[in-house]
């Protein structure tokens, strides 16, 4: 088959981080008080009440998980029951019915298997993103929930989230906007959040940086996230330190992280809240991390008016982030990434192989 995007030959080298159609989606409903067997579509539009509580109400979840070939030929996806656990928590918090595990499992593995042209081969530097969503569905108006839901995935081929490929430094600009309140849904993927960050990225990029960094909304005080990814620390005393915060997305790729650093770089590490101002001075390496992330080093960050490096104590004031890549980040991006492509042996269970 001919993969083409836009009339031109399709190179995984090229791909950033962009919608490509693929030929089948999953797509199942919930009528009546139960789930449908579920199908597989050819077309991408999707025909939708205009009084869709997922339109007006943003009664809307979703998930991201990456399908990655490994040498052998095989196709792994990494941890997807906790992606499927988190769709079950988003969907409780916004009063739509759970999707099980096992249509969840058979949703994924249909859409990567159906698509399996799609999937780019070990060693090009792409993978297959799965985005599976949650959606209130048919007639209403008032504020309630919908009467009617569509589970759907959708794949696409993906390259780098931000814009280098590999790894490579970042820079993130502290947002004057709250992502998150401190008892609201910012601890749940839902798409609410993210269309309150749309400006705060914009600006982010605006000053230069790739996005947005968010403290928390009580205090501004604490680190949160970025708009897309956990944050990560290694502080001066050789520890690994990450937000604890009730307002932000538990990633499965920093509860991997962590747990890589503990067990196989014998790090110690902590969960706990990180006071951006009062710290930053002891941070010696800061990442960002998520599927679509991996993990990215960040170089620099605005906060305060200024522009601040990374580690100055070591590298000196080099606010355009010189590139350099602490050993820390690219130990932990070179266990997750041969863990997740197959090269490198884990006994957590974590990877989860489609058979096509
Ligand atoms: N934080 C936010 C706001 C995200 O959108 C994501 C992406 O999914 C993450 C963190 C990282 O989560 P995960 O590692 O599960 O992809
Ligand atoms: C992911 O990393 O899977 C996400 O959902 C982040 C999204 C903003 C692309």
């Amino acid at each position: 088959m001919e993969r083409k995007i836009g009339g031109k030959a399709l190179n995984w080298a090229d791909l950033g981080f962009e919608y490509v159609r693929t030929d089948w989606r999953f797509s199942a409903r919930w009528r009546d008080g139960q789930w449908g067997e579920g199908k597989l579509l050819d077309c991408e539009i999707m025909p939708l009440h205009e009084g869709s509580p997922a339109l007006h109400y943003a009664q809307e979840c979703f998930e991201g998980m990456k399908a990655q070939s490994a040498r052998d030929g095989r196709v792994l996806l990494f941890r997807p029951e906790l992606n499927s656990e988190r769709l079950k928590q988003a969907a409780g918090r916004l009063l739509m019915p759970e999707v099980p595990t096992d249509l969840f499992m058979r949703g994924v593995e249909t859409a990567v298997r159906e698509n399996r042209e799609w999937i780019p081969p070990f060693g090009s530097g792409a993978s297959l993103y799965v985005r599976p969503m949650l959606i209130g569905v048919g007639d209403n108006l008032g504020l309630r929930p919908a009467k009617e839901f569509e589970f759907r995935v959708f794949v696409s081929p993906v390259g780098p989230y931000y814009k280098q490929a590999g790894l490579a430094p970042i820079a993130l600009a502290v947002s004057e906007m709250d992502r998150a309140a401190p008892h609201g849904t910012g601890n749940f993927k839902v798409g609410a959040n993210y269309a309150g960050g749309l400006l705060a990225t914009r600006k982010a990029q605006q000053q230069g940086a790739s996005e947005a960094l968010y403290l928390d909304a009580a205090e501004r005080r604490y680190i949160d996230e970025a708009g897309s990814a956990n944050i990560l620390v290694v502080l001066r005393d050789g520890s690994l330190v990450t937000p604890r915060s009730a307002a932000i997305l538990p990633s499965v790729t920093r509860r991997s992280l962590m747990q890589l650093a503990a067990d196989r770089l014998g790090m110690p590490t902590t969960e706990r809240p990180i006071d951006l101002r009062a710290e930053f001075d002891d941070f010696v390496e800061m990442g960002a991390c998520g599927t679509a992330a991996v993990v990215s080093p960040i170089a620099r960050i605005w906060f305060d008016g200024a522009w601040r490096a990374v580690n100055r104590k070591e590298l000196g004031d080099d606010i355009k982030g010189s590139g350099v890549v602490g050993s820390v980040m690219q130990e932990l991006y070179d266990l997750l990434t041969g863990i997740q492509q197959g090269e490198i042996a884990e006994d957590y269970g974590w990877i989860h192989e489609v058979k096509l």
